[in-house]
């Protein structure tokens, strides 16, 4: 058999899934495994506490951990430090209890149309006032019967700088527009159709209607699974090959992938990415695990 969790691992398998005996998994030596050491089970056959599906869950926890690991030592580890287990800079996970709890009821199976839509928008209310909280702001003059009461013309007030541009994915990244018009009222908003083919993950433009993107502007792109990054990569590259570069790019995204993330990184640096997760890996339908399955399919009622 092979060794125990270290105390690391116990805790990221303990905080993703409750109730698991960690006491009962063990790690084990693959010689298949590019990592070497990631493969995990349980150390009784048929553990009772636990099915298939659970199992499965921990294999993708313990593999991302030591995927994340084996990328930045080259080399597995025994221990993961609360550092190692860090996101890269650029990847901004919300904290909030509110937005994990909304997510909690989207990744849900038994969730209806109607109460999707309203954790979704909820969520991504919260996820938006985030990706704008630090964008520059100007002293803007105001004034009001108020102010001419204290004697002065008008007052200093901070004001928004950039002009933000919002471009949902379609399908499914127009599932976030609701939230963008009640929060981001003045934003432009664009809308790019890219299809990825199932088998390959490819995608393919099939619309695209942008509004003038200005030395000003900060555009956000919209897609609520980040999975492969193949579909958001694709929108920036056009984007980046228009005429006038915009100041900034970013990405909201309800559930990222890693393999998403680091595609990106890999090719853009440093495009800063709103998620409310970071999930285990995509699987061979190129479909985020756990995840919560389609976001179009859920959000539109198209199941
Ligand atoms: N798109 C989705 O809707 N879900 C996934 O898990 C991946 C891509």
């Amino acid at each position: 058999m092979g060794r125990e969790l270290s105390a690391n691992e116990e805790l990221a398998v303990k905080s993703i899934f409750q109730g698991i005996d960690v006491n009962s998994l063990y790690v084990q030596k693959n010689p298949n495994d590019i990592h070497g050491e990631t493969i995990r089970g349980f150390k009784k056959e048929k553990p009772d506490n636990s099915d298939a599906v659970i199992s499965h869950f921990i294999s993708c926890t313990l593999l991302w951990l030591a995927r994340e690991d084996a990328k930045r030592g080259k080399h597995l580890k025994k221990d993961f430090s609360e550092d190692e287990m860090q996101y890269p800079d650029n990847v901004y996970v919300a904290k909030s209890h509110l937005v994990t709890d909304h997510l909690t009821h989207l990744r849900r199976d038994t969730t209806k149309l109607r109460h999707f839509r309203s954790h979704s928008d909820e969520l991504c209310l919260s996820l938006f006032r985030e990706a704008v909280a630090d964008l520059n702001i100007f002293d803007a003059p105001v004034t009001n019967p108020l102010v001419k009461e204290m004697g002065a013309e008008s007052i200093k007030q901070p004001k928004l700088v950039e002009e933000v541009i919002v471009i949902p994915i379609l399908r499914s990244g127009l599932a976030m527009l609701n939230p963008v018009m009640s929060t981001l009222t003045k934003s432009k908003i664009g809308f790019a159709g890219l299809e990825r083919d199932d088998d390959t993950a490819i995608a393919s433009e099939y619309y695209c209607k942008l509004p003038e993107i200005t030395e000003n502007s900060v555009i956000i792109i919209t897609d609520p699974m980040l999975a492969t990054g193949g579909t958001a990569a694709q929108l920036i590259r056009k984007i980046n090959s228009g005429p006038i570069q915009p100041k900034e790019i970013r990405m909201v995204c309800v559930v990222a992938a890693p393999e998403g993330i680091n595609a990106l990184n890999k090719e853009f640096g440093n495009i800063k990415i709103f998620t409310a997760a970071v999930d285990s890996h995509l699987n061979g339908s190129f479909y985020i695990v756990p995840g919560l399955g389609d976001y179009g399919d859920r959000y539109f009622g198209t199941e």
